[in-house]
């Protein structure tokens, strides 16, 4: 039997399944195994494949996830449009933990990744300028508005290499840049998409203020226990969220690029 996906979802870290006791796949990639068995389900008539990208057990960490073989596997599914949730720290002080971030732009601060399918002999430089699917961000925005969920329209996140988190220096300079929010996973992940023809939206759940606030002594700096707790906490509105976009997305919508 040939398995088949429209919408492909990866999970993050805190979220490593969409429902329990579904269809499960294992797939072999040009690039190898993706990281985990991919789950199968119908949400709204349409098929969705589900993966966590850590790995169900986390075992992946930001840095060796095998980016390739996790966007290749979609690609050999058919998907066509992928929601990339991920916890996120914030590096302003109005986005706030809990609320959501819809990211429209990216600055890689990641070194060594396998971040191109393009290595020869087939060669192609793909515009970076739009990383982001502006008809999947428009869905994730009137979604969550409709659920009452805070979002952020637009963002720049900066991706570090990790697994450690900044130090206050380097998160004082991200924010002094103008950028909003920090994670560890989205390049090459957004990239990789954009290079297969998926389009791809981020909604970055905001777990944490990075190195702490300035000038506020409560807000400590993150811990992993705290991304994990937050995200613990508000996992049930992430999920309410990626079923109301998998019902408006029209999976034959074409992309402008
Ligand atoms: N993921 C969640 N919070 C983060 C932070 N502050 N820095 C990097 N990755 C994160």
């Amino acid at each position: 039997m040939e398995y088949k996906a429209d919408i492909g979802v990866f999970g993050g870290s805190g979220f490593y399944s969409l429902e329990d006791g579904v269809q499960e796949i294992e797939l072999e990639t040009p690039y190898g195994k993706p990281s985990d068995k991919i789950s199968l389900i119908e949400v709204a008539g349409k098929k969705v494949a589900f993966l966590p990208r850590h790995g169900k057990n986390h075992q992946y960490p930001p840095h060796l996830i095998p980016y390739r073989a996790n966007l290749y596997a979609m690609k050999m599914l058919g998907v066509k449009k992928i929601i990339g949730p991920t916890a996120s720290g914030s590096l302003k002080p109005e986005i706030k933990p809990g609320d959501f971030v819809v990211c429209d732009q990216f600055v890689d601060r990641t070194w060594g990744r396998k971040d191109t399918f393009f290595e020869g002999p087939e060669v192609k430089h793909i515009s970076a300028a739009k990383p982001y699917c502006e008809y999947l961000r428009k869905i994730a925005i009137e979604s969550a508005k409709e659920l009452g969920i805070t979002v952020h329209e637009k963002g720049t996140v900066v991706v570090i290499q990790g697994p450690r988190f900044s130090t206050t220096a380097e998160s004082r300079w991200f924010s002094s840049m103008g950028w909003d929010v920090i994670n560890m996973t989205q390049y090459p992940e957004v990239i990789l998409a954009k290079e297969l023809g998926i389009c791809y939206v981020n909604i970055s759940l905001i777990t944490d203020y990075d190195a702490g606030l300035e000038g506020r002594d409560d807000i400590k700096p993150v811990t992993e226990e705290e991304v994990y707790r937050v995200f613990r906490e508000n996992n049930d509105k992430v999920k309410k969220l990626i079923y109301r976009m998998i019902e408006k997305i029209d999976v034959n919508y074409v992309c402008e690029e």
